[in-house]
Order: structure tokens, then sequence, then C-alpha cells
């Protein structure tokens, strides 16, 4: 069984009941006996009644493959190196809300060697994060109802990903950090642009996710990353096919042929308990 999920346990907490527990043959067991089983595959389904997702296992498919051209290799390292000025005491944890596919939670655990939970509500992501890393604790979960109990996180990150501030606030530590990347007004642009636009709609909503990240931290500070990826035509497509931009909508055939590279503009929000 995965090391790092059976030392998870000690930060757990039952969905359903809040109360704490532990793992008995397989399954994680809390103090009122509801019981969630660890998947062959290595993660912890601590979400009963799932409903189908919006990305779904293909989606989750692309962003592998985009991560694997290395297009956000320079967020990884960013992160890496905020991360680093934390100090990691011995009871450190790190957890990825909204982790997708694992790729930065297995990679900044395997570059800070500490404990790291990785945890997103869609299972097709969970089957792939597990096997990225057997020294991740994957859980399948809802972060509007954190499965970890409170104060247990030294660090939050949430990536391009929907945020919960009263969750992050309850699982975090007092002087714990919350990172969050939200997209910068030219993030993707060439797709966009191929789509047709509706710019100001998305860069009005980025200013409301940086508002609401300020409101819900002290200490906030806001810095952005942006550069550009060279890309074939299956990157390209791979790149279209992860973002919820695709969802429902196709592009003219050859359409992505035009392009020779996609720009990556992050926002990276970093900030403090208030
Ligand atoms: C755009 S993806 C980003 C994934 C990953 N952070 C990355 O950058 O590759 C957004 C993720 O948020 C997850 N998500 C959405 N709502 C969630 C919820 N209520 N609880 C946990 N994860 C959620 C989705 O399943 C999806 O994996
Ligand atoms: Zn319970």
């Amino acid at each position: 069984m995965n090391e790092s999920l059976l030392s998870s346990a000690r930060i757990l907490r039952c969905p359903l009941c809040h109360c704490g527990g532990s793992f008995h043959s397989g399954s994680f067991i809390c103090e009122h006996r509801h019981c969630f089983d660890l998947a062959s595959a290595g993660y912890l389904n601590l979400v009963p009644q799932q409903r189908p997702g919006k990305y779904g296992k293909s989606s989750f498919q692309s962003r592998a493959f985009v991560f694997s051209a290395g297009a956000y290799l320079p967020l990884v390292k960013r992160l890496a190196e905020i991360l680093s000025f934390t100090p990691f005491s011995p009871d450190f944890c790190l957890v990825d809300a909204g982790c997708g596919e694992g790729y930065y939670a297995a990679r900044l655990q395997s570059a800070l060697r500490v404990p790291v939970v990785g945890l997103d509500i869609e299972r097709d992501a969970l089957k792939l994060a597990a096997k990225r890393s057997q020294t991740v604790a994957w859980l399948v979960a809802d972060l509007s109802n954190l499965p970890l109990k409170d104060q247990s996180a030294s660090a939050v990150l949430n990536l391009l990903s929907p945020a919960n501030y009263g969750e992050f606030a309850r699982i975090l530590r007092p002087d714990g950090l919350l990172a969050k990347v939200i997209p910068g007004e030219s993030y993707l642009i060439e797709l966009r642009e191929l789509l047709g636009g509706r710019l100001r709609g998305e860069s009005a909503a980025g200013v409301e996710a940086e508002m609401l990240f300020r409101q819900n931290t002290s200490d906030c500070r806001v810095e952005e990353l942006d550069y550009r990826v060279a890309v074939s035509e299956t990157l390209a497509a791979h790149f279209f096919a992860m973002t919820p931009l695709s969802f429902g909508r196709e592009l003219s055939p050859g359409a992505l042929r035009s392009l020779d590279s996609i720009r990556i503009h992050l926002k990276i929000l970093t900030g403090r308990q208030p």
C-alpha cells in the first residue's frame, strides 16, 4: 500500500461526520465506522457518491501530454522556490487542492522531499496521478468539504482550480501559506483568438479571482509568469483539449496548424492566513 497514504491517516477526517480515523485492511475507517476503500490504483476515495466530472479522462490525458512536453516547468520551478522559503518543520504537509492528474504535486514532492497530499474531485484524474508517484497521498476529495483536519496543512496550493477559502483557512496552520495560480489576461491567447475572443468577460473573472484572494489572505503578493511554448500541431491540439475552453466547442479543421507557439501567462498569488 502507498506508504504516504498510510502516514496521512493522522491528518485525515471523515467527510461525513468529520471525525478522525485509521486504516484497517485497505480501508480508511472513521470513529463512527464510515468506511472508505483504497483503490488498487493507489488512491483513497473520500467522495462516496461521485457525479460525472466536467473534465474527464481524455482532458486529463491531454494535460499529461502537455506537461510531458515541459510546458509548465517554469511554474513548477517557481512554486518550488516559493515553497522553499517556508520552514519545513517535522510535521510539514503540502496540500495540492484540485491537483488534476498530479503533475505539480508529484514534481514538488520529488524536488522538496516533503509530505504532499494531492486531491481532486475527479477519479479519472487520481487514476493518472497515482501512476505518477507512490510518494504522494492521493485523495478523491471535494474541496468544499475537505477530508483533512483543522490546521493540518503547512501550505495549500490551488492551481488553475476553484477555491474554497473557508476550507483553506480551516486546514491551514496559523502561519500557513496559500498559493493560488490564475490565468493572466493573455493565457493561451492564441487558442482564445481561434475561438473568436470572449476575452473581456474572462479578464473580469481574473480580476474577481484576484480580489477574492486578497480579501481572504494577508501579506498578499502577486507575480506574473509570462512565456511562450513552441508547439507542433499535436501539442497545440492537446493544449486545446486540456482546457475548459474546448468543452462543447470545436475548431475549424486545420485551425491549429497556423500556430507555432502558445503563450503561458499566469499570475501566482501568495498569501498567509489573515
Ligand atoms: C483546470 S484543472 C487544473 C488541475 C491542476 N491543478 C493542473 O493545473 O493541472 C481544475 C481541476 O479542479 C478540479 N476540481 C473542480 N472542482 C473541484 C472540487 N469541488 N473539489 C476538488 N477538485 C475540484 C477538477 O476536477 C480539475 O482537475
Ligand atoms: Zn464518519
